[in-house]
């Protein structure tokens, strides 16, 4: 069997590493019976702290095809991933094709493959912020409708997919991040440096992320995010803020300069892991750093309005502030552990369980 992964955005290199190992696993097991794993990386994000940091911390073989597709409008974007993709697949003709998150790569890629007729695997399917501003909801209402495998991370999204007709294909496997948070964090307290390259100390700062479009493309946003920011990091806890290339290019083009938040390239894997490992709080708009912190329980606060991991606040450990300066210094000051003892994201083998089920249904 062939199947063919394509990513191009940061969050999807770190899905498809479990997902690889556990296909190795699986060949090793079964050596008659291998399946053939190419990568097709789009070029969506294309900066080395961006992409290849990750190919190599990650140790993911290099892509069997780079698309080159770089930056643009979402339009542009996703009709050049579409177009570059079709090429390659009509060339590799795989028996399914793999796709990851809500990124304009996984909407162009699912799409090249649906017309086409090769079956669609999407990881992460499922999820709903009912807020159709987002890109990413876009992504993933049309990514799901053309999908045949549905790799649910939560029940919640199972119920989501079953509103919208969709119950056939449909499997709740657990979240590929945690499979990964697990693999990883023990990698990270060994190697990574980056604690002591800083100078910081456990539970003495609030890590930050921001880069979605809903907070960087609105000026009024932006500006109440970033004086949050300036005012925790002046007087409550120091803030550090490895800053996504969209943010820091908006942040430039509007010259806002910040004096007190310590800001950074965006960080490897494991030096990310290790610094959300060891922050008294996390301030993020990022999917995926949210859920992190849930894994590592650390208390999390949320620069959206909502969230498509409903399960981190219902469990206390994550709060919705949206952009109010007000409620993001309060859940700052007031940042506290939420319920123990409770994993909705699965047990940690996603990548083995999605395998199994994609070779059973390749069998038939
Ligand atoms: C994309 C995804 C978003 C995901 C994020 C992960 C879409 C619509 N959005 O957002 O869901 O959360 O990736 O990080 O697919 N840029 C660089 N170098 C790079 C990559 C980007 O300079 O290597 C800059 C460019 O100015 C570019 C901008 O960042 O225009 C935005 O990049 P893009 O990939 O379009 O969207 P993200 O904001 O990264
Ligand atoms: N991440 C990273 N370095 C950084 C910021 C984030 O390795 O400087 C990782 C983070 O740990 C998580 C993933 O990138 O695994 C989240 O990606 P991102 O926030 O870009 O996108 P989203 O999850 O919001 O789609």
């Amino acid at each position: 069997m062939k199947v063919v992964n394509i990513v191009g955005a940061r969050p999807q290199f770190i899905k498809l590493a479990p997902v690889l190992r556990a296909i190795k696993r699986y060949n090793q097991k079964y050596p008659k019976n291998v399946i053939e794993s190419v990568i097709i990386h789009t070029g969506q994000h294309y900066d080395y702290e961006m992409s290849q940091i990750f190919f190599e911390e990650l140790e993911i073989e290099e892509p069997d095809y780079y698309l080159e597709v770089g930056s643009g409008s979402h339009g542009h974007q996703t009709g050049e991933i579409l177009k570059r993709t079709e090429d390659v697949l009509l060339s590799e003709r795989p028996d399914l094709v793999i796709v990851y998150g809500d990124t304009n790569s996984t909407l162009g890629g699912a799409l090249a493959a649906a017309k086409l007729h090769i079956p669609v695997a999407h990881v992460e399917a499922g999820l709903r912020s009912f807020n159709r501003q987002m890109p990413e909801e876009i992504n993933r209402v049309l990514t799901d409708h053309i999908s045949d495998l549905l790799f649910c991370p939560t029940k919640v999204a199972v119920e989501n997919l079953k509103r919208e007709g969709i119950e056939k294909g449909v499997y709740f496997v657990g979240d590929v991040m945690y499979d990964s948070v697990l693999y990883n964090i023990k990698l990270a307290e060994k190697n990574s440096e980056i604690m002591s390259y800083l100078r910081l100390k456990p539970k003495t700062y609030a890590l930050a992320t921001v880069h979605r479009a809903g907070n960087t493309d609105n000026y009024q946003r932006l500006i109440t995010i970033f004086q949050a920011l300036e005012k925790i990091a002046q007087e409550i806890i120091p803030v550090i803020l490895p800053l996504h290339t969209r943010t820091r290019r908006r942040l430039e083009k509007l010259g806002i300069v910040l004096k007190n938040v310590r800001i950074f390239e965006p960080l490897s894997y494991l030096d990310m892991l290790l610094l959300e490992k060891n922050a008294r709080v996390i301030l993020t708009d990022s999917g995926g750093v949210q859920k992190e912190a849930f894994f590592l329980k650390v208390p999390c606060i949320t620069l959206r309005e909502e969230t498509e991991w409903i399960e981190t606040v219902e469990t206390g450990w994550n709060t919705l502030v949206g952009c109010n300066i007000e409620k993001i210094l309060e859940a700052v000051q007031t940042a506290k552990p939420g319920k123990k003892n409770c994993n909705p994201y699965g047990d940690g083998q996603a990548a083995d369980k999605i395998v199994s089920i994609i070779v059973k249904g390749y069998e038939g």
